[in-house]
């Protein structure tokens, strides 16, 4: 994204200041750094971002008493203040549903801004995708490519666990590609009874390795979700944890040698997939282009195969979910993965 931006702002000669660690680089005196087309010669290869993040601290925006969601008055000032000092004309917000909440309410506080949507979840409205997915899915894709091997040759169940928080992109998507059996999303409530089963008559037909990917965020059958940081905010709780309590009921429920594996960061790290690294091209040069146009207040935002914009608040406040009735899951069904929420017949 970076890539794309430092390229289409130099093509007009003008100058990039990239600020460090998120919304917390805009407080004075201004932690940022210029960027160059020198000094981000060769970054479109890497993951992450070179400039650092944060998703806690002083733009983490609070629900007030009339249920609007803010920033301390100060912190806008202060920001305001570091925007005019360095003379930036045009900011670009690069982030998922908290950095973009925020900033919607610097928008509407006057900040002449852009928004650039990023998660590797794919939750966010109004885009059909966002950079990041891709690559998160196509480690999912590898790991299951090499965790089929062992449960193959151990005729085991190999139960995977994968990010994506309240949303079921990553398992849905990495599971259909990487030949998952079974597949558990929070959006689709199941039965460990109904799996079970379903591993059981593979297992008598004589596949006798199974493939269950399990999202992070999936609900057990009491509706529990399992979280293990206590955090203050939705936003700040970790989920993790639902791959071993699955492993350990279907193993009881089966007999089968069963074992859980947790992805977790490896899905966020390393070098983009060639798709990425050109969305985010796209996306940062749609950036720039907005901003010259003064298209202030609006969300780079991906629809029928066009890059375009959205109003930022378009794409907030609202998680975009897998459909449980949508041609994605209903294609994985057809060919015969199960999402334990029906009863083998
Ligand atoms: O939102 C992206 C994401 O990777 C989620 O899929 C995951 O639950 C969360 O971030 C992990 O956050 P952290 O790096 O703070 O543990």
């Amino acid at each position: 994204m970076i890539h794309g931006v430092v390229g289409a702002a130099h093509m007009r000669d003008w100058e990039v200041v990239g600020f460090k660690d998120g919304f917390e680089g805009l407080l004075p005196p201004g932690d940022f750094k210029m960027l160059t087309r020198t000094n981000c010669n060769g970054i479109v290869k890497l993951g992450g971002t070179i400039l650092g993040t944060t998703n806690k601290g002083n733009f983490a925006a609070k629900v007030g008493t009339d249920d609007v969601k803010k920033i301390a008055q100060d912190i806008v000032e202060k920001t305001k203040q570091t925007l005019k000092r360095l003379e930036i004309e045009g900011l670009i917000v690069v982030g998922g549903d908290g950095s973009l909440t925020t900033a919607n309410f610097l928008a509407d506080q006057g900040i002449p801004l852009v928004g650039v949507p990023k998660t590797i979840d794919n939750d966010l409205d109004a885009t059909v995708t966002t950079f990041g997915f891709d690559s998160a899915i196509s480690t999912v894709v590898d790991a299951l490519d090499r965790l089929h091997t062992t449960a193959s040759s151990h005729k085991r169940i190999m139960v995977v666990e994968v990010m994506g928080r309240n949303a079921g992109w990553i398992a849905l998507y990495g599971g259909l590609a990487g030949d998952a059996d079974v597949i558990l999303l929070p959006e689709i409530p199941f039965n460990f009874g109904h799996v079970a089963d379903f591993i059981n008559r593979r297992d008598a037909r004589g596949d006798h390795s199974s493939i269950v990917v399990v999202a992070e965020g999936t609900k057990l059958p009491n509706g529990n979700q399992v979280i293990q940081g206590e955090g203050t905010t939705e936003k700040q709780q970790r989920f993790g944890g639902i791959g071993d309590i699955v492993a350990e009921k279907l193993s009881e429920l089966t007999g089968k040698e069963t074992r859980a594996c947790r992805l977790g960061h490896l899905q966020r790290g390393g070098s983009p997939t060639a798709l990425d690294r050109i969305l985010g091209t796209r996306f940062g040069v749609h950036a720039v282009q907005l901003i010259e146009q003064e298209r202030y207040g609006r969300m780079v935002s991906y629809a029928s195969y066009r890059v375009d914009s959205v109003p930022i608040k378009d794409a907030i406040g609202g998680l975009k979910l897998v459909d449980p009735g949508g041609e994605v899951v209903d294609t994985a069904k057809r060919v015969g993965i199960h999402f334990g929420d029906e009863a083998v017949v």
